[in-house]
């Protein structure tokens, strides 16, 4: 009802037909996210462009997890000044993360008079309403309340039809102490596994070779509504079918020797995991409010090792938390040292207003952090460049996502995520193949393929 309302306004403003420009900052749920605003959009008689200059409606859908997440959305919106000046009738609309902050609301309100609608997470359906409400009322909406339910049944465009991310959860319980995250996404919440199963079949029938379930914190799925994450991977990769299964992200606390075993045992899911750590001190994973040691983290590595020859880890790294000394990031160092990360997701500490750790005392300065943070990568890049020279000579599944005919260059990855590149004249996107790895570097594999499913 509030679609074809919407619809029937919009035919009103734009006769002669109208295309969207939507593009999500952030993290893969956002990304995720945004498949469903193209959804619903469409469903709004939109269709798409890849130029801003182009659109009678751009979406923003932000993320707020470092201050330069934000100032990049910022420096964006600054630029459709012009662009709104133009073109009088264009919506702008900014949702996500970022906008679910009350001091980024005002700071639109007041700095940004062109943008015409704001509001959060969690409430992707309001979209035709808010349009609908902006067009018969006149004035700016920012809506601010955080949506307190899980969406169901919301249309989707995903980008790729070989490669699908599927929500099974959204929010987080466990407030970190650096974290904004659940301020800004709310309390944790479960998608029912049935309703997960059948999108996963759906999927893998329609040909879709890579499903990776998304949450903020997987691990937690179902906890409250009494599912379990071990369960729902289990009924998954049950399903018949050639495709890789993965899951992000892990947190090592609610991380447990079962669910190890689904994947040593499983005949899809990739023998890889991300498991953020964030730091190698004690001292310091105690203040980020974490509920795990360096001790009980190394325990998951070598019971994830023993069951897994083959397995591969991978993890995010806060590098300067207030007040980090040189033994504290010894001991990160250490760590990395320890596992042998296949690859890194590392961030420089940002303060996020509001969090436990934004009054926290202190005294490292931005250069030394900066300084800390080129050491670590230059020691993650040996790490990298090691274990995937242990690759040549051996074969890895690929799942292919490009092909670049004049070069006769295919881009994929591992089910470990690793990059690859193979020279062949086949155009193999969208294609699993069997790749015997002739080269490393420490970002990427080169290899040739042998079989192509
Ligand atoms: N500063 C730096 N990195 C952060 N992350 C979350 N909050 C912050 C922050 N305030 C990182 C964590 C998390 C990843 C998604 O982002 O490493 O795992
Ligand atoms: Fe943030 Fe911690 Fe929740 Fe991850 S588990 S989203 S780091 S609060």
């Amino acid at each position: 009802m509030e679609v074809s309302l919407c619809s029937k306004e919009l035919d009103k403003l734009f006769p002669k037909g109208r295309k969207a420009y939507i593009h999500s900052f952030g993290c893969q749920q956002n990304v995720s996210d945004g498949e469903h605003i193209s959804g619903i959009v469409q469903a709004l008689g939109f269709s798409f462009t890849d130029e801003e200059d182009d659109a009678e409606l751009i979406i923003y859908n932000t993320c707020a997890v470092r201050e330069t997440a934000e100032t990049k959305v910022l420096g964006h919106i600054g630029a459709l000044k012009a662009l709104k000046q133009r073109k009088k009738n264009m919506l702008i609309i900014i949702c996500g993360c970022m906008t679910q902050r009350k001091e980024m609301q005002e700071r639109i309100k007041k700095s940004y008079p062109f943008v015409d609608i704001v509001f959060g997470t969690n409430n992707l359906k309001l979209i035709p309403r808010l349009i609908s409400r902006r067009l018969s009322e006149g004035k700016r909406i920012f809506h601010s309340d955080i949506g307190t339910q899980i969406e169901e049944g919301l249309p989707i465009v995903r980008e790729d039809s070989f490669k699908a991310y599927l929500p099974i959860m959204q929010g987080c319980d466990n407030f970190c102490s650096y974290c904004i995250v659940p301020y800004v996404k709310g309390r944790e919440m479960s998608r029912r596994p049935q309703d997960i199963i059948d999108e996963a079949e759906a999927l893998v029938k329609n040909g879709c070779r890579e499903i990776t379930l998304l949450g903020t914190n997987v691990n937690s799925y179902g906890k409250k509504e009494g599912y379990d994450f071990p369960k729902l991977l289990k009924a998954i990769d049950e399903l018949d079918g050639d495709f890789f299964l993965s899951f992000m992200t892990s947190h090592p606390k609610d991380c447990t020797k079962e669910l190890i075993d689904v994947v040593a045992q499983s005949r899809h899911i990739c023998h890889h995991l991300h498991l953020p750590v964030q730091s190698g001190s004690n001292e310091i994973l105690k203040r980020m409010n974490r509920s795990y040691t360096v001790e009980k983290y190394l325990s998951l590595i070598d019971y994830a090792r023993s069951k897994m020859a083959d397995v591969s880890f991978s993890s995010d790294i806060i590098v300067g938390f207030p007040n980090e000394s040189d033994k504290d990031f010894a001991d990160t160092l250490s760590l990395i040292e320890k596992v042998r990360y296949n690859a890194l997701f590392t961030f420089i500490y940002s303060k996020r207003s509001g969090t436990p750790a934004a009054i926290m005392e202190d005294e490292i300065t931005h250069r030394e952090k900066a300084v800390r943070m080129n050491r670590l990568l230059k020691i993650q890049q040996r790490i990298s460049h090691e274990l995937n020279s242990e690759k040549v000579g051996r074969q890895e599944k690929v799942l292919f996502d490009s092909y670049d005919s004049e070069n006769r260059l295919a881009v994929g990855r591992t089910g470990a995520n690793i990059l690859t590149l193979s020279q062949t004249d086949t155009d193999v996107t969208g294609k699993m193949c069997l790749v015997t790895i002739k080269e490393a570097m420490s970002a990427q594999i080169k290899g040739v393929i042998d079989i192509i499913y």
